[in-house]
C-alpha cells in the first residue's frame, strides 16, 4: 500500500490567508463496510450510492501562523462553537498531518452545517469529514497549483477515510467502491474510486427515501460495532461474503437485473444487523417500526410487482430504494403508509448524486 504518494514532495507556495467552502454528500452503502483494522483499513470492499440532498457545507478559513506541533483550530457547527465535536476533528488532524504538514502553519476556523436535521440519526461523519478533507485539498491545490483533479480527489478520499471509513466514498459519485477488490479495476483499501464500469439505465437517478424511525443518539457507535468484528465468530465468512457480493453487484449494476439487485441489497442490510445481533456484547439497532416498514415494503412489492427495496445503516432508519420510473407511486405509498411509522412522520427524499461541490 503506497501512502507515501500522498506526502507533498515539492516546495509549496506561500499564502497568508485563504478560505474555501465545500458541499459534500452523505452516501448509502449497498455492500456494507463492517469491520476494519488500523489505520481504518476495511476488512472487505464496499460500494455506495452517493446522495444528492443530504450533505454538509463546510468553510475553512486559513490564516498563517508560526508552525506548531499540533493543528490549531476553532470549530463552529450551525453558528455555535462545538467543543464536543472537537476531539474527533483533533484526532483527524493528527492522523493527516504527516500527509498535510502545511496545516500546522495555519490557524483554521471551521464553520459547518448539515442539510438534514441535526440528530436525525443520519450519519454525518461521511459528509462532515469529506467536507473538511476537500477544504484541506483546496489549500493544498493553492500551495501546489500543479496538483491534478484526479490526484486531488484521490488524496481527498484518502484523507477523509482516515477520519471515517465511509467518508472515503463521499468525494465522487454516483457509485463509489472503497476497498481492494480483484474485479474492480483501480480499487484500493486506502481511498475510494468511482465505480469504473458503465451502469445500466435502470439505476439512473435512483431514488432513496430516508425514513426517520428513530432520531435519538445510537446506543452503540459504528466504531464500537466495527471493533466487535475482531472476536466475532462469523467475521471471516462475512468478509468473504461481502467481497463475493461486491463482485455480484458489479455485474448487476452493469446488466440491470432488478430482482438480483433487490435480493443482494436487502440481504446485505440484514446481514449487517445480523453481525450486530451475534456480536458479544450483542446489540440491536433496529426498532419495532424498522421491522414494520420492512414488512410493508415486502407486501407492497408483491402486490404491485414493484422494484422497491430497503437498506439499513448502522441505525433504526430505513432507506427505501427505488427506480425513478416508480417515483410517483412509491412516494404516495411512503406518504400515506410508511410515514406513519416514522418519528413525527419525518422522512427525507433523496436520490443519487455526483459528489463534492466547491461553493
Ligand atoms: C454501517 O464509516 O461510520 O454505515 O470508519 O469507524 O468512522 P468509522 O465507521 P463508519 O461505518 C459505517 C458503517 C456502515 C456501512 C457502510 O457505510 O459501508
Amino acid at each position: 500500500m503506497n501512502t507515501a504518494q500522498f506526502i507533498p514532495d515539492r516546495p509549496l507556495e506561500t499564502i497568508e490567508k485563504a478560505s474555501f467552502t465545500w458541499q459534500t454528500p452523505s452516501n448509502i452503502a449497498l455492500v456494507k463496510y463492517w469491520g476494519k483494522s488500523d489505520p481504518q483499513i476495511p476488512k472487505n470492499a464496499s460500494i455506495s450510492f452517493t446522495l444528492k440532498n443530504c450533505h454538509t457545507i463546510t468553510t475553512i478559513d486559513f490564516s498563517k501562523k508560526e508552525t506548531t506541533a499540533e493543528a490549531v483550530f476553532e470549530l463552529f457547527f450551525e453558528g455555535k462553537e462545538k467543543e464536543e465535536f472537537k476531539p474527533k476533528i483533533a484526532s483527524f488532524f493528527k492522523r493527516v498531518q504527516a500527509y498535510c504538514p502545511y496545516i500546522l502553519g495555519y490557524k483554521m476556523t471551521i464553520n459547518s452545517e448539515n442539510s438534514f436535521p441535526h440528530s436525525s440519526g443520519i450519519a454525518s461523519s461521511a459528509s462532515g469529514l469529506s467536507a473538511i478533507a476537500m477544504c484541506l485539498m483546496s489549500l493544498e491545490k493553492a500551495l501546489n497549483p500543479n496538483l491534478s483533479k484526479d490526484a486531488l480527489n484521490k488524496k481527498a478520499s484518502f484523507l477523509a477515510r482516515l477520519g471515517s471509513g465511509s467518508a472515503s466514498r463521499s468525494i465522487e459519485g454516483p457509485l463509489v467502491v472503497w476497498g481492494n477488490h480483484p474485479e474492480i479495476a483501480g480499487s484500493s483499501d486506502v481511498f475510494g474510486v468511482q465505480f469504473p464500469y458503465k451502469v445500466h439505465a435502470n439505476f439512473e437517478n435512483y431514488q432513496d427515501a430516508i425514513l426517520l424511525v428513530d432520531k435519538g443518539e445510537k446506543q452503540v457507535s459504528s466504531t464500537v460495532g466495527h471493533n466487535l468484528m475482531h472476536e466475532h465468530p462469523y467475521a471471516e465468512n462475512r468478509f468473504t461474503q461481502a467481497n463475493e457480493n461486491l463482485g455480484k453487484i458489479s455485474k448487476i449494476l452493469q446488466e440491470g437485473n432488478m430482482k438480483d439487485f433487490i435480493n443482494l441489497v436487502e440481504s446485505e442490510a440484514l446481514t449487517l444487523h445480523a453481525m450486530m445481533l451475534t456480536s458479544n456484547p450483542y446489540f440491536i439497532l433496529m426498532k419495532p417500526n424498522t421491522l414494520e416498514i420492512i414488512h410493508k415494503i415486502w407486501e407492497y412489492r408483491l402486490a404491485k410487482n414493484s422494484n422497491i427495496c430497503f437498506t439499513l445503516d448502522a441505525g433504526a432508519n430505513v432507506h427505501v430504494l427505488y427506480p425513478e420510473n416508480e417515483k410517483e407511486a412509491i412516494n404516495q405509498f411512503i406518504e400515506s403508509e410508511l410515514a406513519n411509522y416514522c418519528q413525527k412522520k419525518q422522512y427525507i427524499y433523496d436520490s443519487v448524486g455526483l459528489g463534492a461541490k466547491k461553493l
